[in-house]
């Protein structure tokens, strides 16, 4: 049997009050409807469809060619959102499994439960409930004296025995597409909102005397939907903690999980050790043995294993293995920090190679420069790198000493085994194995070749 999997996201999210599309709002550093698309991905081979309508341009180009898309020009409920497909889907597919996009928690298990399930159900659908947990606004389910499901009202439309009611409708269904396509037809505009409720199918086959079966969900969290924004950070806690159990089960320590913030995109060896206040984001990956925070982000970077990095910012960088960073540091794009690199408080690096063994201990900008194994960079160094209108470039070989406080006006390329004195400001290349100093620095003596 067909099945294909139809997310509904063309709502228009009001009781965000955003002016962004409520599924491109981000949770975990991804917008949300990545998430849904995630789950459905992984139940068919078969692309989703996604119905989108509010926001349609922006979602289009988030979701690029993951999904296919189908236009619900004005937005008059869910029923109405799911007819849409119809025309691409009838006789396409024999089993539609339909879940509201705004349920990025709803796991490709709990869908592929709900889909098996209905593979062994006559009746025409199953559906998701919860019983459980707060309502947030869900449309309850509501049963007759022998169980059977009846209906569905919704918050909006319920009474207050009906609020009373405990078991809640998810927003997650399968249907058997023969029974589906007639049956949206029959939908008719709800009391007060005057929109056409998917939920209502529930009345009309109890009502021709189809058995609808149900699926419960044992995780509440899955079935955390977003309406407002305090169901967005509500849903981001339960992320957070969901990532961090998988990441300690896997071998990490995470002294304080509360405080500590892994996204989706990133890795973590064994036996890595995260302190309190830590980011780890983007497609970060972080080698074993390494101890990272506490206070400290990290973007988009790769790190080798046995590094230490502490109150440290670090974004787009490449830090290799053993390598000791911070307190307070600063790597930018295109920082690259070669085995055994120690970079001290208060340095910031960017779009430059650091090489094995170089150390940098305190106060230095090192900008758009080369630095050859085993340089010793002093207190206070600064790579001049922009004369007012482009960014020059700055190549120290190996074995360097750059005196504390010395200036390196680029362009410039300072030769193997040289010098500079304490307060330098050197202006011209300085040749191998060779002393520099002064305002402007100038060469004082040679110095022997040891090699
Ligand atoms: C819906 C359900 C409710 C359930 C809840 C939980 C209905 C009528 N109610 O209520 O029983 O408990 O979800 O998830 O289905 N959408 C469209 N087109 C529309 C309207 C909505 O595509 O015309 C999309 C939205 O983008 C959203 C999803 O459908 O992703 C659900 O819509 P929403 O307005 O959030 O419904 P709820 O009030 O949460
Ligand atoms: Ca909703």
């Amino acid at each position: 049997m067909k099945a294909r999997v139809v997310l509904l996201a063309a709502g228009k999210g009001t009781r965000m009050h955003s002016r962004l599309p409520k599924l491109l709002h981000h949770l975990s550093g991804r917008p949300m409807i990545l998430h849904s698309l995630e789950s459905a991905e992984r139940v068919s081979k078969e692309l989703p469809i996604l119905v989108v309508g509010h926001g349609s341009e922006a979602i289009r180009e988030t979701v690029g060619p993951r999904a296919e898309f189908v236009e619900q020009a004005d937005q008059l409920g869910t029923g109405h959102a799911l007819l849409q497909t119809q025309r691409m889907l009838a006789g396409k597919a024999d089993l539609i499994v339909v879940s509201n996009a705004d349920l990025p928690l709803l796991t490709s298990d709990t869908l592929k439960k709900l889909l098996d399930k209905q593979k062994k159900n006559k009746g025409p659908f199953t559906l998701l409930t919860l019983r459980q947990g707060e309502a947030r606004g869900f449309g309850r389910v509501k049963r007759d004296v022998s169980g059977e499901p009846r209906a569905i009202i919704e918050e909006a439309e319920a009474s207050a025995a009906d609020l009373a009611i405990e078991e809640l409708n998810v927003g997650a269904y399968c249907f058997r597409a023969d029974w589906l396509w007639p049956a949206l037809k029959k939908l008719k505009p709800s009391a007060k909102k005057k929109e056409y409720y998917l939920t209502d199918l529930l009345e009309i086959a109890a009502k021709a005397g189809d058995h609808v079966e149900t699926a419960i969900l044992e995780d509440a969290n899955e079935a955390i939907g977003i309406n407002t924004r305090e169901h967005l950070a509500e849903a981001e806690a339960a992320l957070r903690k969901r990532v961090n159990r998988y990441w300690m089960l896997e071998g990490v320590t995470i002294i304080d999980p509360q405080s500590t913030y892994i996204e989706s995109g990133v890795s973590i060896g064994q036996d890595t050790i995260l302190w309190p206040n830590t980011m780890l984001l983007g497609t970060t990956t972080i080698g074993e043995d390494c101890i990272v925070g506490p206070n400290t982000v990290i973007r988009s970077s790769r790190v080798g294993n046995a590094c230490r990095i502490e109150a440290a910012v670090v974004e787009l960088a490449v830090i290799e293995n053993d390598v000791d960073i911070g307190p307070f540091a600063h790597l930018r794009k295109g920082a690259q920090l070669g085995e055994g690199v120690h970079m001290g408080n208060f340095g910031e690096i960017k779009n430059s190679t650091l090489a094995t063994g170089v150390k940098m201990g305190h106060f230095s900008y090192i900008g758009d420069a080369t630095i050859g194994p085993n340089v010793n960079i002093g207190a206070g160094t600064i790579t001049a790198n922009y004369d007012g209108e482009k960014k020059n470039p700055t190549v120290i070989e190996s074995d360097v000493f750059i005196g504390s406080d010395t200036m390196l006006v680029a362009p410039l390329h300072i030769g193997q085994g040289a010098r500079t004195g304490a307060g330098s400001v050197v202006t011209k290349d300085v040749p191998a194995h060779t002393v520099v100093v002064g305002v402007p620095a100038r060469v004082i003596r040679k110095l022997e070749e040891l090699d």
